[in-house]
């Protein structure tokens, strides 16, 4: 990989950009501990990966907005871990580092609160007889088509399937074949029997929906914007959900022949990343990235596409929607105190708008949980790496990657580098363009992430 200059806390770069960057002064972590050592130096190295292949086995079983190319947490794993130990990311996603993880033959540990995003880490780890699992998606299939040419029983299923709200959006976003395509999948599906096998039917299900493109449903994107049912006027076409059910099916099960991931019944569990169900310095290595402030990613607005078919009522989904970190509801929510970087970007959103800095000031507070947590599990002298985006609040920057570092340090877990990657300009695209005359050096840092390396002391060092 090549060398590129990294930011670190001691001599910042943050400083030409006058912004106080609480260091952490004294602490001699690079001398004794060759954790840090090697800390430093994976994050002065390139972490764009963009060369990585495209195709990467069980990371493409189902898109997700957002997801860390894996090569990124493999590069962290092997280097700051030795085989057995346990590796953690408490806000897992599409489980990117936990199936790094096992695959490095390291323990993998994921926790997410998204339905979708716990089926994805399931079925990603969760080991399958394929023998078994070939004739289950075969009979799927062959059932669906049948049960298609009698299809009075499908609509009937289908009549009594949502509540009124569910089915006020379900009319809306999927023509009436496809509905009643979907349906018969479904019911077919849940004919089978074994649940592990019944959960990669379902993820198979959900990714011919949830796609960038819309899938099958009527929206033209649900990758990164708002989803549209129009595109310059036009109608989207028609394209019949069970071959296409039956194509990504069947190219998952060649992923996993070629490629098993043998995780432990518990390597995904559903948790809140704000109270981990861990015990104390039990985690070797942490790799996560949170979502953005004030919802620029909405992981629900694309999931509930899915979700309302595998049986969550959309009110449900709203609900849930603003429990999740950078939700950008305000009442009813504990804040934390905040070192003085944090501090002053609120108060400047607050000028032009209080409540978007109420937002971002409840994103800044989930974060410091998190990040306290994050130093609670980690052992003493182990690291922390936390990939993260910055956001564009009325024209500010949110400056997430400076906040981050400057929490950490007040909870005694210092930042010791900081790395910046550049994204592919269609990956993660922030809603800048809805943001009027923004300067072109925050423009600049919308289409970058930066690689935060944090280090718990040694109990000496502290
Ligand atoms: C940026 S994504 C992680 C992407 C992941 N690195 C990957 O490669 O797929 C952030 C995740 O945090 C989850 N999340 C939000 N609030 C959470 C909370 N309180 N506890 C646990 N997970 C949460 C979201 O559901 C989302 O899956």
């Amino acid at each position: 990989m090549q060398k590129r200059q990294v930011r670190q806390s001691k001599h910042s770069k943050v400083s030409e950009l006058k912004i106080d960057f609480v260091s952490a002064p004294g602490r001699t972590h690079d001398a004794v501990n060759p954790v840090a050592r090697k800390l430093k130096a994976l994050l002065s190295e390139d972490l764009g990966f963009h060369i990585a292949p495209v195709n990467n086995g069980k990371h493409n079983f189902h898109s997700f907005p957002a997801k860390f190319p894996p090569e990124l947490a493999r590069v962290f794993i092997e280097n700051l871990t030795s085989p057995g130990e346990i590796v953690l990311d408490p806000l897992a996603g599409s489980a990117t580092t936990v199936v790094e993880a096992i695959s490095a033959g390291r323990t993998g540990i994921g926790f997410d609160i998204d339905p979708l995003a716990l089926l994805m880490g399931k079925v990603k780890v969760t080991p399958l007889d394929l023998l078994k699992l070939e004739r289950e998606v075969r009979r799927v299939v062959e059932d669906a088509e049948v049960s298609l040419m009698r299809r009075s029983k499908i609509e009937k299923a289908l009549e009594n399937k949502f509540d009124e709200g569910t089915k006020e959006f379900v009319d809306y976003w999927f023509g009436y074949e496809t509905q009643v395509e979907l349906m018969a999948l479904l019911l077919s599906i849940e004919k089978v029997e074994n649940t592990d096998v019944k959960d990669f039917l379902k993820l198979a299900f959900s990714s011919i929906i949830v796609t960038k493109s819309g899938g099958v449903s009527l929206a033209w994107d649900l990758g990164h914007t708002r989803p549209h049912k129009l595109k310059q006027g036009k109608e989207k076409k028609y394209k019949p959900a069970i071959p296409e059910f039956e194509k990504r099916v069947l190219k998952n099960v060649a992923v996993i022949r070629q490629n098993p991931v043998a995780g432990r019944k518990k390597s995904i569990q559903w948790g809140n990343a704000e109270s981990l169900p861990l015990e104390n310095e039990s985690v070797d290595l942490i790799v996560t990235s949170p979502p953005y402030a004030s919802n620029a990613i909405d992981y629900m607005r694309a999931h509930k596409f899915s979700l309302v078919w595998l049986g969550m009522p959309v009110d449900h989904l709203t609900e849930l929607r603003s429990t999740y970190i950078g939700s950008d509801k305000v009442t009813d929510f504990k804040f934390e105190p905040l070192p003085p970087l944090p501090e002053k970007v609120i108060s400047q959103l607050s000028r032009s708008d209080e409540r978007k800095g109420m937002v971002l000031r409840r994103y800044y507070s989930e974060m410091k949980r998190v990040l306290g947590e994050i130093q609670r599990v980690l052992k003493p002298a182990k690291a922390a790496v936390l990939v993260v985006g910055s956001s564009v609040m009325r024209g500010i920057d949110t400056q997430t990657d400076r906040c981050l570092a400057e929490i950490g340090e007040s909870l005694e877990l210092p930042c010791v580098g900081i790395g910046v990657r550049s994204l592919d300009r269609d990956r993660r695209m922030m809603p800048t363009s809805t943001e009027a005359r923004i300067d072109s050096q925050i423009e600049k840092r919308m289409h970058q992430e930066f690689v935060l390396g944090f280090l718990k002391p040694n109990r000496s060092e502290g």
